[in-house]
């Protein structure tokens, strides 16, 4: 099986790139298999003790599949990308499923800029790898600053390489170096810290044996 050619460079132009021919009337993208077991099993799909308004920030969305399934759930999201065509198209799902008031779009290069203070009862990412030059430890500590008291983290990340990814590593980090890159202190408690597999569906149809590498942890109140 031959791996998606490898890009040259992934910039914010290639990810424009890639998400400019998404047409928002076609079906909605699905969420991530890893991300909604997760909100399940951490019993995050009904609104925890945050309020009756729930507070999301989404990191790295791209076509915003888990953003809104999680506003579907009932949560309010703030989705944030480097791309702007990403978040166009989200908008417009997001409101033709009825969803606008509940997803919120805001466009960061996040080694740059980061999204608005918080604080948020749930701070996410799925599967937030760029290939670019980023400092993604820190933007992802900057996040988890923002989590409530109380609230939660979760990130989920590749833990191997499907065949058809275009980076072909034997390398991945493990969970416990997810956790540790997090640099979460004595006010966290670990959640989640484990190698998940799941059988994936590449783009043309395929299916493989993947690994998650999944991480949760909650801001002590
Ligand atoms: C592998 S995709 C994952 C998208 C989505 N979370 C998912 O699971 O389908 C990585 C995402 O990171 C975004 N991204 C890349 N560099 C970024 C940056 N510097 N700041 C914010 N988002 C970035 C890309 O636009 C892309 O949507």
């Amino acid at each position: 099986m031959e791996p998606n050619t490898r890009p040259t460079a992934y910039d914010r132009a290639f990810w424009e790139d890639r998400y400019r021919d998404d047409d928002p009337s076609g079906p909605a993208p699905a969420p991530s298999p890893a991300f909604t077991a997760l909100v399940a099993e951490l019993d995050l799909t009904s609104a925890p003790g945050a309020g009756p308004q729930p507070r999301a920030l989404e990191l790295a969305c791209g076509r915003g599949g888990d953003a809104l399934w999680l506003a579907a759930q009932g949560w309010h999201v703030t989705a944030v990308d480097i791309a702007g065509a990403a978040l166009t198209a989200l908008s417009d799902r997001a409101r033709a499923a009825g969803l606008g008031d509940r997803v919120r779009v805001e466009r960061h290069d996040l080694g740059r800029t980061a999204p608005g203070p918080g604080p948020w009862d749930l701070v996410y990412a799925n599967h937030f790898h760029t290939g670019q030059a980023l400092d993604r430890d820190a933007a992802l500590r900057r996040a988890a600053g923002s989590v409530a008291a109380g609230g939660v983290l979760a990130v989920v990340d590749h833990g191997s390489s499907a065949p058809w990814s275009w980076e072909q590593r034997e390398d991945h980090p493990t969970a416990d170096d997810l956790w540790r890159s997090l640099g979460l202190g004595p006010g966290w408690s670990a959640l989640v810290c484990e190698r998940r597999e799941r059988i994936a569906r590449g783009p043309d149809g395929r299916t493989a044996p993947v690994v998650d590498n999944v991480v949760a942890a909650c801001r002590r109140a």
